[in-house]
């Protein structure tokens, strides 16, 4: 399996705090069958002001520790990115990074309140060449409002990724329901783990996919945790990419989105 979205990189934001934590985190990912984690430390403006340089470094000392340590755990490069001003610009200098070699890339929505014109928002980050992957929308709190906009962010070509543990009621009924809902109606893509740690959010695939399994059948199943994700982290094609064609409408001008309270999922 792959995993398309861990904190497992130590110290980068509040994820593994430590080496050890990281080490454990990727003992237990294989264990459960992981085989290819992408790393998605946070990328949150004033908060976790992590760049695709640093990521990379942390990332390269990281597989050193693995090879040593003789974990057979493949890494690759990416982020959780919260809305942050010029998206396309940081996409295309790469100081906000893909997801592997794609040119997809994992979008951290805000949850307390719905983004205005997100329709607008998605389509424009499309034409310039870029797929957001939609970080858990089953976690979103405007969701239980505009369960609507699921299908319409899909119809888009957003990818919408859940994660493992609101499947298994790890985050509460609410979350289950929307994960449960999601599965129903064809609209999930990708189960990740979302990992930040090997106790309280552990890098746990295999029992959410067997669960998936049964609303969607066990090769649609397997498709979320290996098939899309390998598709998604495959090497771009740069003639897609126009960075002139994004938009960044909904921010304000000149200015940045802070994470407002308890917009953290
Ligand atoms: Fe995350």
């Amino acid at each position: 399996m792959i995993d398309l979205h861990s904190h497992i990189l130590p110290g980068l934001d509040d994820g593994a705090p430590d080496l050890a934590s990281a080490l454990a985190m990727a003992r237990i990912a294989v264990r459960d069958g992981i085989r290819h984690c992408v790393c998605t430390p946070h990328i949150v403006p004033g908060l976790h002001p992590n760049t695709g340089l640093r990521i990379s470094a942390r990332l390269a000392l990281f597989r050193e520790v693995l090879n040593r340590a003789e974990i057979p755990l493949k890494l690759s490069l990416g982020a959780e990115i919260h809305l942050t001003p010029d998206l396309v610009g940081g996409l295309h200098n790469r100081v906000l990074p893909c997801l592997g070699r794609g040119s997809a890339f994992l979008l951290e929505l805000p949850s307390a309140a719905l983004p205005p014109r997100v329709i607008g928002f998605i389509a424009g980050l499309q034409a310039a060449g870029y797929r957001p992957v939609i970080a858990h929308p089953e976690r979103l709190r405007w969701i239980e409002a505009r369960a609507d906009l699921l299908l319409a962010l899909q119809k888009q070509g957003a990818v919408m990724q859940i994660t493992a543990g609101s499947l298994l009621g790890r985050f509460g009924s609410r979350a289950r329901f929307w994960s449960e809902y999601m599965l129903d109606h064809r609209l999930v893509d990708v189960i990740a783990t979302d990992a930040h740690d090997e106790q309280r959010r552990p890098p746990l695939l295999s029992a959410a996919r067997d669960r998936a399994a049964l609303w969607v059948g066990e090769a649609a199943a397997h498709d979320m945790v290996h098939g899309t994700p390998a598709a998604l982290i495959a090497p771009r094609t740069e003639a897609a990419i126009d960075p002139r064609r994004g938009v960044t409408a909904f921010l304000p001008a000149g200015g940045q989105l802070s994470p407002a309270a308890g917009d953290r999922v």
